[in-house]
């Protein structure tokens, strides 16, 4: 009988780090890495693309649908396409973000994305990146991690971040979208943002990235076979 391809999911809250410890963590580990949040994003641009109202969740279904995104590497840089346009800059900005985390809330979307997600689990495996992964998307993942670091800490690093790219942001207005973004992600009635009852919790306030990665990849035990 063959064995299941091994997941390793990565859950938490923004800001936590958990895009570049899984996309290290995958090329540690030589996996496919999905960005689930990458696909409620997209949905989010083409939502506004389309100048669709937030108001009205079956057009927001049917743009779900609709809504082809591309992950492509060019020049060893992550491209993502949606609809076909390099989307990639406006994908990152906060206020898709807070896009993404009201279109996210609604049940039918998020059903419309999971066999889209589960297509991504292939050989010879996967770090899945989100708020759901360990919970719903793939419950029977090898490893579930969720990563924590406490509001301001978080903050602090989307602030560099974002620095670092030239785009002057106020610190405590960014604090601000932060805990309201996670208010509503943890408190939504369809897959809320929690930790998997077996999924281990590392605070990484105060940890380098790479102690977080080598933490993390303790913890996926060898391949059998
Ligand atoms: O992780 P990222 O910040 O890109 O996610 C953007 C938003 O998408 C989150 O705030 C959340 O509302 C939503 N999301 C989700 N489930 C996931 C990934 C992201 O609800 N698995």
């Amino acid at each position: 009988m063959s064995t299941p391809v091994p997941v390793l999911t990565i859950d938490g809250p923004s800001g936590a780090g958990k895009g570049t410890v899984s996309r290290l963590a995958a090329s540690r580990l030589g996996w496919h890495y999905l960005d689930s949040g990458a696909l409620y994003r997209a949905v989010g641009v083409a939502a506004s693309w389309a100048d669709l109202d937030l108001a009205d969740p079956a057009a927001l279904v049917r743009c779900t649908f609709d809504t082809d995104v591309r992950f492509s590497e060019i020049d060893g840089n992550l491209r993502i396409f949606v609809n076909g346009s390099d989307a990639t800059d406006e994908l990152r900005l906060e206020t898709t973000g807070t896009l993404a985390s009201a279109i996210a809330a609604i049940p039918e979307v998020r059903a419309a994305l999971k066999e889209r997600q589960r297509a991504f689990r292939r050989e010879p495996g996967l770090v899945a990146d989100g708020r759901d992964m360990g919970t719903v998307i793939f419950p029977d993942a090898t490893t579930k991690v969720f990563l924590t670091a406490s509001a301001e800490e978080r903050a602090r690093r989307r602030h560099n971040q974002l620095k670092e790219k030239g785009v002057s942001v106020i610190f405590d207005g960014l604090l601000r979208e932060i805990l309201a973004r996670d208010a509503r992600d943890a408190q939504r009635t369809v897959a809320p943002l929690k930790p998997a009852d077996d999924a281990v919790l590392i605070d990484t306030t105060g940890l380098s990235i790479e102690e977080v990665v080598d933490r993390v990849l303790a913890l996926v035990p060898a391949r059998a076979g």
